[in-house]
């Protein structure tokens, strides 16, 4: 069942902490989101502000909400003040083993036996990441919000070799309460559904681009209109940044072997600093402020 009002931690004020942050507080949660500067602090307050008016503009959320989810926010780099009285803990830091690891146990350490511990990675596995954590490893579970969190409705629950049943049961209740629609990748296997599903797709359209069979644009429109996706493939890599898509690629290789393999074009565009939107130049140009030109 839904649990609203339940004291949520988010670790990581990125572009998925701050997100999952403002969901969170949206539907009544009481949030602490931590990172390590408050400059990112004041820049994912200023973030989450921004997207609140944007959601009034558009009549998705009433005026009157705007103040009170605000004031269910708290932003702050003490980690102690966090999660000593956390319900559930949501890690959103960069996506790196050791890294989470080491946030998620410093985390577990300081909070209370009982809080559900959620993890945003995108394709790291949830057991390698729960071998930090001791027993606590039966209360974490992969919960892969997508970006932006406020917009998408997805959340993709992964389960650990050591997840137990209620742990996974607490985390579909936690993503009900913040009406997202839940799917359950139950094997914990690299990519999960959907990473892995879409890294795929968007691997083929690279080959096709760098074999000469179509432009990038006509790939992307081809696969927007022919399949009813938002984005195209390439322009999505584009705006998550070639690099990310390129160790991801790297991963899944490692698992899943050949068919993963990256191909010489992306590795060639990443040496030469094409990553995409963040850097001006990928599968296609932006200018300063980021639009295509
Ligand atoms: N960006 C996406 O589209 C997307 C989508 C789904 C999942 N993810 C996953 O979500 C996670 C976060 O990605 P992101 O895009 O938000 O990254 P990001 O780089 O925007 O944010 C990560 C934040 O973590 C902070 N951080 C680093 N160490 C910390 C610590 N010890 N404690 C607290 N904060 C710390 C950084 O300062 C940074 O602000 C990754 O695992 C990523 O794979 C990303």
């Amino acid at each position: 069942m839904a649990q609203h009002g339940q004291r949520v931690a988010v670790l990581g004020a990125g572009i998925m902490g701050a997100g999952i942050a403002q969901l969170a507080a949206t539907h009544g949660h009481e949030v602490h989101l931590r990172d390590i500067a408050d400059e990112v602090l004041n820049r994912a307050r200023a973030t989450i502000e921004h997207s609140l008016e944007r959601l009034v503009r558009k009549d998705r959320l009433a005026q009157g909400d705007v103040a009170p989810t605000l004031a269910r926010l708290t932003f702050t780099t003490d980690l102690r003040a966090t999660v000593q009285a956390a319900d559930v803990i949501v890690e959103a830091v960069p996506e790196v083993l050791s890294l989470k690891q080491q946030v998620l146990a410093e985390a577990v350490d300081l909070a209370p036996g009982h809080a559900l511990i959620g993890t945003n990675t995108s394709q790291l596995s949830i057991t390698s990441i729960g071998a930090a954590l001791g027993d606590a490893s039966e209360r974490l579970v992969g919960t892969h919000f997508f970006n932006p969190p406020v917009l998408m409705r997805l959340c993709e629950l992964v389960r650990g070799l050591r997840t137990s049943t209620e742990t996974l049961e607490r985390a579909r209740a936690f993503a009900d309460s913040l009406d997202r629609t839940v799917v359950v990748c139950e094997k914990d296997s690299p990519g999960f559904i959907t990473s892995r599903a879409y890294a795929m797709l968007r691997l083929e359209c690279l080959r096709m681009l760098e074999e000469g069979v179509a432009s990038a644009e006509d790939i992307d429109t081809a696969m927007k209109l022919g399949f009813n996706l938002p984005m195209g493939p390439l322009e999505l890599g584009d705006m998550n940044g070639l690099d990310t898509y390129l160790h991801a690629i790297e991963g899944l290789a490692d698992a899943y072997g050949e068919r993963f393999r990256p191909t010489v074009g992306l590795r060639n565009m990443v040496a030469a600093g094409q990553l995409g939107r963040k850097a001006g130049a990928g599968f296609y140009d932006y200018d300063e402020d980021g639009q295509r030109r």
